[in-house]
């Protein structure tokens, strides 16, 4: 056997099948390129965390079931004055999860919530963080049904294992008195444990009237924000984008 062939028995069996298959490229660069071999071993290994992250990437959509990918990348910070585009890049350092903090990104719609959240979701997902995507709604009447069920407290414990969960669309919809309950036992016990991220259009003032109970509404605020991260989002809508722009045209 040459060492080229036991080279790729090796990584058959180590299951980097990426160094496997761009061995061959990988070494003729490194020669033309005079590379040296901690630089070499690099573009080699890139190939496998590449291929890995993009796998980890397509696992965590569908588990957490959104529908899209939206990642950084594809946000006009331009277009959204009001966010300050570092402080939004440094989310992706996932330094607020390890530290067990939240984001509240609150501004009306179509600003860039969900987009921001789900890029920040991703982020942390290539990193094989367990996160998890969910609308606030969704959220709720999967723990309403569990304690119809009598498992509450295995449901509540799901949600709690995430390093971070995302519950999107807060205080679209009303939530009954009860189930406001629910939702206060699950940030009760990810607070100061995980991270969660919470996307809304309702000002804290007036979370009193989503969770028409103003006692919780209070102790579930005051969990979230004690340690947390607010982007407020005053921009236009991007969606109603084309609209603005016709409007300018028109009037200039
Ligand atoms: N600054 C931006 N740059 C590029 N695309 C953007 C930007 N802001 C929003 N979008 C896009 O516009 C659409 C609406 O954004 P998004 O869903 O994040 O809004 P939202 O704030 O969550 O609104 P809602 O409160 O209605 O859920 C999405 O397709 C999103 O990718
Ligand atoms: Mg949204």
């Amino acid at each position: 056997m040459t060492e080229h062939e036991k080279l790729l028995e090796n990584l058959e069996y180590l299951k980097m099948k990426e160094m496997g298959l761009h061995l061959d490229e990988t070494i003729d660069f490194i020669n033309k390129n005079n590379l040296s071999f901690t630089e070499g071993l690099i573009k080699l290994t890139n190939y496998e965390i590449d291929h890995k992250e993009t796998s980890m990437i397509k696992a965590m959509v569908k588990v957490g079931a959104f529908p899209h990918q939206k990642e950084l990348k594809d946000f006009d910070f331009e277009f959204q004055e009001a966010i300050n585009k570092d402080e939004i890049l440094e989310f992706t350092s996932h330094r607020f999860i390890h530290q067990n903090e939240n984001i509240v990104f609150i501004g009306s719609s179509g600003v860039g919530k969900t987009h921001l959240s789900t890029a920040i979701w991703i982020s942390a997902a290539k990193k094989r963080i367990s996160t998890y995507f969910i609308k606030c709604h969704d959220l709720i009447a999967q723990l309403k049904k569990a304690k119809l069920e009598n498992r509450l407290e295995d449901r509540l414990r799901h949600f709690t294992k995430y390093k971070l969960l995302i519950i999107d669309e807060l205080g679209y919809l009303p939530i009954e008195k009860e189930d406001s309950k629910l939702f206060f036992q699950l940030i009760d016990k990810r607070y100061e444990k995980r991270s969660t991220i919470i996307t809304t259009n309702i000002n804290f003032s007036s979370w009193d009237n989503i969770f028409m109970n103003p006692m919780i509404a209070n102790a579930i605020l005051d969990r979230v924000l004690h340690h947390a991260h607010v982007i407020q989002i005053t921009g236009k809508s991007y969606r109603l984008k084309n609209y603005y722009q016709e409007e300018e045209s028109v009037h200039n």
